[in-house]
């Protein structure tokens, strides 16, 4: 999601100038990084919330304090522990199940407070993950509330989990599409569920952000905001910015292959050495055994 601060999330967040953020999903901070200097800038206030951040979020937060509260939980423990958000960024567990339980909470929570519901940005609403979930932890959900799934990796146009595919680490679910199935099928669900009227507009790219605007909280500058960001100048800049991250691609996969060549022709050496050795030994054995057999011969017999 960090990919979409400048261009994206960013200019929304100048247009809307939200009091209360809530981030969902921080992981090393990078995005959270931005946030708290927002917060420090405007006097805004950030609730973050993750159940299992890397230990580098601890750096990200110690240059800030009141700028923040951090809830070590689940989003749907979290949610109602915090105010009423203005802004929340979605990037948790990315399943069916647990975004559109984060939508209708938000929205039950905003509407219990007598609050207009949040903007909505969201991560994920792109390959791999719009029509496929992924489980953090997967057994913590109820059998009805997960597809079958598998530590196997993704490949794009292939429905099958395969061996060696993308986010092999990760708890995927085995089959992509159907009901109930995938973060856009979550968001596109609670839409046509809600009675707010509200916007949801995708960009796809970068694994796809999501970004639902209800009425309350529409505005013309808005509006225009998220217009320009599907204008040519900046589906240009896109186009640069994935030609970038392609060739990053590229060039790590490159160091990679020249890493396994070094250390293949390393193997190949080692195992060279091997052998030349064990034929010394067989050599040494063979000579030791004719000098034995020389010596017991020229031995008188003993009687
Ligand atoms: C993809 S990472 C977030 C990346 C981050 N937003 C960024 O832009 O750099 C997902 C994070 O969500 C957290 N997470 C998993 N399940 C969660 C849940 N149910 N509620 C909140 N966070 C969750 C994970 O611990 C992980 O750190």
């Amino acid at each position: 999601m960090n990919r979409f601060w400048t261009r994206f999330i960013s200019p929304i967040l100048e247009t809307t100038a939200p009091r209360r953020i809530m981030e969902v999903g921080a992981d090393f901070g990078w995005n959270t990084r931005h946030l708290l200097a927002y917060c420090r800038q405007t006097g805004s206030r950030l609730h973050v919330v993750d159940p299992a951040p890397r230990p580098e979020l601890t750096e990200v937060l110690a240059a800030y304090g009141e700028e923040y509260v951090y809830l070590p939980h689940k989003s749907l423990d979290a949610i109602p522990m915090a105010p009423p958000a203005d802004v929340v960024l979605l990037d948790g567990d990315h399943n069916w199940h647990t975004v559109h339980s984060e939508l209708h909470l938000l929205f039950a929570h905003a509407a219990k407070a007598a609050a207009p519901p949040p903007l909505v940005l969201m991560h994920d609403v792109a390959w791999p993950y719009a029509r496929r979930d992924m489980y953090y932890d997967p057994e913590s959900l109820g059998a009805d509330q997960r597809h079958a799934y598998a530590y196997r990796g993704l490949e794009p146009g292939s429905s099958e989990l395969i061996e060696g595919g993308m986010n092999s680490m990760l708890a995927n679910a085995s089959v992509e599409g159907g009901r109930k199935n995938g973060v856009l099928t979550g968001v596109e669900d609670f839409v046509s569920e809600i009675a707010t009227p509200l916007k949801f507009h995708v960009l796809p790219f970068f694994n796809g952000l999501g970004i639902l605007v209800p009425a309350e909280r529409a505005t013309p500058e808005l509006d225009a905001v998220i217009a320009s960001f599907t204008q040519p100048a900046s589906l240009l800049q896109t186009v640069e910015a994935l030609e970038e991250a392609h060739m990053r691609a590229r060039v790590e996969v490159a160091q990679s292959h020249a890493r396994l060549t070094r250390r293949t022709d390393a193997l190949v050496r080692a195992r060279q050495i091997l052998i030349e050795r064990a034929e010394r030994i067989s050599s040494l054995e063979a000579e030791l055994a004719e000098v034995g057999r020389t010596r017991s011969l020229a031995e008188p017999a003993v009687k």
